[in-house]
């Protein structure tokens, strides 16, 4: 439950492409909540890495690196919340290729996730959030007033990841992105930190072959049976 004087918390968990960002950014709109999206914190200190010619697998340099790096995520109501590295607007470069390939090595080292999930704690410090990831329920908010873990079969997953590169203008084709899905899911469930994991208390839903809309009134639903209007 949330600490006196907090503001209500919720966690959306689950692999890539299962939906999460989508339903939680509109969930967040409706509730008037702050959504955020700690997978760009982690996207971010990749593609700074990236600019910098850091190599990512230096568990040190990458940490040195986030130590001197800010990564601010906007607030409630965005359709696509911006995501500001150093003060730079990097939303649209936080999805490419390059990106995609290098984040879970990026959020594979226990230095680098330390940091992140203290600033991800502090981000949710005052409530009213709704925060989404992998380990948001199980290990950054483990006390959040309601929980859900989404899940989606791998060709939906890669079908979906399919059409937001196609949307974004990135060439890429389905099979390679099952591929490269099911790679991160390995990587992102077997690491010894914050592994993805369903939290025992958290609402599994398979979003496979429901609408957004239809996923995001039972949540909204189960957030007024269980924490209130
Ligand atoms: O949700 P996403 O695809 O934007 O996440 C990007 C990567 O960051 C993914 O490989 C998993 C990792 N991640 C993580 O390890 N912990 C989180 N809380 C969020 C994302």
């Amino acid at each position: 439950m949330a600490a006196l004087g907090q503001g209500p918390v919720v966690a959306v968990d689950g692999p890539a492409g299962a939906g999460k960002s989508t339903v939680a950014r509109r969930m967040a709109e409706r509730l008037e909540f702050l959504y955020l999206d700690s997978g760009a914190m982690y996207r971010a200190l990749a593609l700074k890495a990236l600019q910098h010619g850091v190599d990512l697998r230096d568990e040190t340099q990458l940490s040195h690196l986030l130590g001197t790096t800010r990564i601010e995520l906007s607030g409630a109501g965005h359709k696509t919340p911006a995501v500001l590295l150093d003060g730079e607007n990097v939303t649209a470069l936080l999805r490419s290729p390059e990106v995609n390939a290098s984040v879970s090595l990026v959020a594979g080292f226990p230095l680098v996730r330390e940091e992140m999930v203290r600033r991800q704690r502090e981000m949710a410090g005052e409530g009213h959030v709704i925060m989404d990831g992998r380990d948001i329920g199980t290990y950054v908010l483990p006390g959040a007033d309601l929980k859900f873990f989404l899940t989606a079969s791998l060709e939906a997953r890669a079908a979906r990841r399919l059409h937001d590169l196609l949307s974004m203008g990135f060439p890429a084709d389905l099979e390679t992105l099952a591929e490269e899905i099911s790679h991160r899911d390995a990587l992102d469930s077997k690491r010894a930190v914050g592994p993805l994991r369903r939290a025992a208390d958290a609402i599994l839903i398979d979003t496979t072959d429901m609408e957004v809309d239809h996923v995001v009134d039972m949540m909204l639903s189960f957030y007024r049976q269980r924490v209130g209007s």
